[in-house]
């Protein structure tokens, strides 16, 4: 959520700034700005809109000179996309880019008027700007040391003092930033794809410490003004997984991409035929001592902890309880010492999730986390990680990520399952190569793609959708409906199949489309009563059953098949044909696939 970048080198810092902007632009996309230090001044050019605007307006007014600047991509909080309110915000002294909520910044503002300061924009960042300008004493970091006694918030900064031509200085709390080091070139990120091109080698910041960037060094402070000796980590990431790869859009690459990731993410945990998680850093016996699970996430890593909860539940009787990151932290949850609190997230930056977390290791309780970011706050904050092998993932929507977050949790059930003796070790292992071969029919689930092209065709002009499911389906509806909502800006709801006659089914007319996902066979007969239901009132329905399974087709108006396995390994196959329907809807209704309106992928904000 809001994208920052910085360049010191010998290169055009206005060039690099606007290629990592590009890079970052998945975190925001309501306007873009930059400042770059030209012959002893701040040069500062902004604009509302995507990017290109920008990089037309910088045609237009004429390039920075310069090798030193920063930039910023916007989700906009406070203060609507405008040019006036987009980011970089300045003073004659000072140049800023922020991430992050300032939230006294009312107080600032007001203490600041009363010392002679204006205000033009909506924002809380300008607040800050303000404050630095104000406190400013020749020393930037002691500026900055004294700003962060006054700022209440979350925020990464980026700034840029005029009387200091050749350097970026940087903080952060509770939003990410990152210090990449290059060869005679240093840059600050939101995240690593940024700056993939130049460099892998990059610095972490912790809470408050005050970063100070030159070409050639980069020296660290706390907010005391100690130095700090920081440890050098190199990416795993190459640019070529953060580009589209011939593919049209990042989504598309994104879903193509699943098999090689579950691959990635199951493979190196299987020992002698069952999933551990020793190379993960966690002991072999340290799931033995929980007696529940709590997982906590948000939006589709959301979905990802209800299949989570449902296998693990029905393989190793663990109760598990699924929350809204947003609802868990704020409703004074009951955890006991023998709970285990799991946070996915693909990010491991959103800022719910992240609270959750905290909250828990407040109250004594072990965490875990699931997360796809290298080095992000959620993976260093939990007591133990498992990471998900996705690689970059850029697309607003999540498609890859998702997937291993299921397999992460397929993993888990299964290794809680062998050590809680729920499943001998015989069934562990056949249950494990069931699990292996579900992750490699995905290929043939990509197939699918030209036949969900043709379903998308009869949902471009529908109004409102219906996902049904039942047990597993139900959850996989969940995720079919918000994938296809958010980036097709098509209604639609999920509803378990056995719940709609109990009020929603009103809603069905021959004008409302359902998906209906059949995929269980124990439960196949009642799920067939429900779409008869609806087939009864009018709707259309696309269903998605499971090959060699004896369904009853007339009650529907076409069908897609699953590769036959095993009722507790279908969502793994399911969720594709559901990402393939939702992108060429997307796609065939004009919209922007990788952006859809009003998201963001990291969401760094309450
Ligand atoms: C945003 C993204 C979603 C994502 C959710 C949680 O809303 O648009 O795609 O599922 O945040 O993100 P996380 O990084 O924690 O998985």
């Amino acid at each position: 959520m809001c994208g920052i970048i910085g360049y010191i080198g010998y290169q055009n810092a206005a060039d690099i700034l606007l290629a990592g902007l590009s890079n970052l632009e998945y975190r925001g996309y309501d306007s873009a700005g930059i400042s770059v230090m030209t012959n002893g001044c701040i040069q500062t050019i902004k604009s509302k809109g995507r990017l290109k605007c920008l990089a037309d307006k910088i045609e237009s007014y004429g390039k920075p000179q310069g090798a030193c600047g920063i930039g910023h991509t916007r989700w906009a909080t406070h203060g609507e996309p405008s040019d006036i309110n987009s980011h970089p915000h300045y003073t004659d002294n000072v140049s800023i880019v922020h991430n992050g909520i300032i939230e006294n910044y009312l107080e600032l503002r007001k203490e600041l008027s009363e010392k002679g300061y204006t205000f033009t924009t909506q924002t809380d960042t300008e607040s800050v700007a303000k404050l630095l300008d104000c406190l400013y004493n020749g020393d930037p970091v002691q500026t900055l040391a004294s700003a962060i006694q006054k700022i209440d918030g979350s925020y990464a900064l980026g700034v840029l003092f005029k009387d200091h031509p050749d350097t970026i200085y940087a903080i952060r709390k509770d939003s990410p930033l990152l210090i990449a080091l290059g060869e005679n070139e240093n840059f600050i990120a939101s995240d690593m794809p940024a700056v993939l091109q130049y460099t892998k080698r990059y610095i972490l910041l912790e809470q408050n410490e005050i970063a100070v960037v030159k070409q050639s060094s980069v020296s660290v402070f706390t907010s005391e003004g100690v130095p700090v000796i920081k440890e050098v980590h190199t990416a795993n990431w190459d640019i070529s997984k953060a580009q589209k790869d011939g593919f049209d859009t990042f989504m598309l690459k994104e879903i193509f991409e699943q098999p090689r990731a579950l691959h990635d993410t199951i493979s190196p945990r299987i020992k002698t035929g069952i999933p551990t998680f020793e190379n993960d850093g966690i002991p072999a016996d340290y799931f033995s001592k929980f007696n529940r699970i709590k997982i906590v996430a948000c939006g589709t890593a959301m979905h990802a902890g209800m299949i989570g909860k449902n296998i693990i539940e029905q393989l190793a009787r663990i109760p598990v309880e699924v929350d809204l990151a947003s609802e868990f932290r704020y409703r004074n949850p009951i955890l006991y010492p023998d709970d285990l609190v799991i946070v996915i997230s693909q990010s491991g930056e959103t800022a719910d999730s992240l609270a959750a977390l905290r909250l828990a290791k407040s109250q004594g309780i072990a965490t875990l986390g699931v997360v796809n970011v290298t080095g992000s706050s959620i993976s260093r904050e939990t007591d133990h990680c498992i990471y998900t092998y996705a690689g970059p993932e850029i697309a607003v929507a999540s498609t890859k990520a998702y997937s291993v977050q299921m397999a992460v949790m397929y993993l888990l059930a299964i290794h809680l399952a062998f050590i809680k003796q729920t499943v001998t070790a015989v069934q562990a292992k056949n249950l494990t190569s069931s699990l292996v071969t579900a992750a490699q029919l995905t290929r043939q689930m990509l197939t699918l793609d030209e036949a969900m092209e043709e379903r998308a065709k009869d949902y471009v002009n529908a109004h409102s959708l219906f996902f049904i499911g039942r047990g597993l389906d139900y959850c996989m509806s969940l995720e079919g409906s918000l994938k296809l909502k958010e980036i097709s800006y098509i209604h639609c709801e999920a509803y378990a199949a056995g719940e709609l006659k109990h009020g929603t089914i009103s809603l069905i007319t021959e004008l409302t489309p359902v998906v209906a996902l059949a995929t269980q066979e124990a439960l196949i007969a009642k799920m067939i009563s429900n779409i008869k239901e609806v087939h009864a009132r009018g709707g259309s329905v696309f269903m998605l059953a499971k090959d060699g399974m004896p369904v009853d087709t007339s009650c529907c108006d076409h069908v897609a098949t699953i590769p036959p396995v095993e009722d507790l390994f279908t969502p793994i196959l399911t969720v594709i044909p559901l990402q393939l329907l939702a992108y060429h809807t997307s796609l065939l209704k004009g919209c922007d696939v990788d952006k859809p309106r009003n998201l963001a992928k990291s969401v760094t904000v309450e």
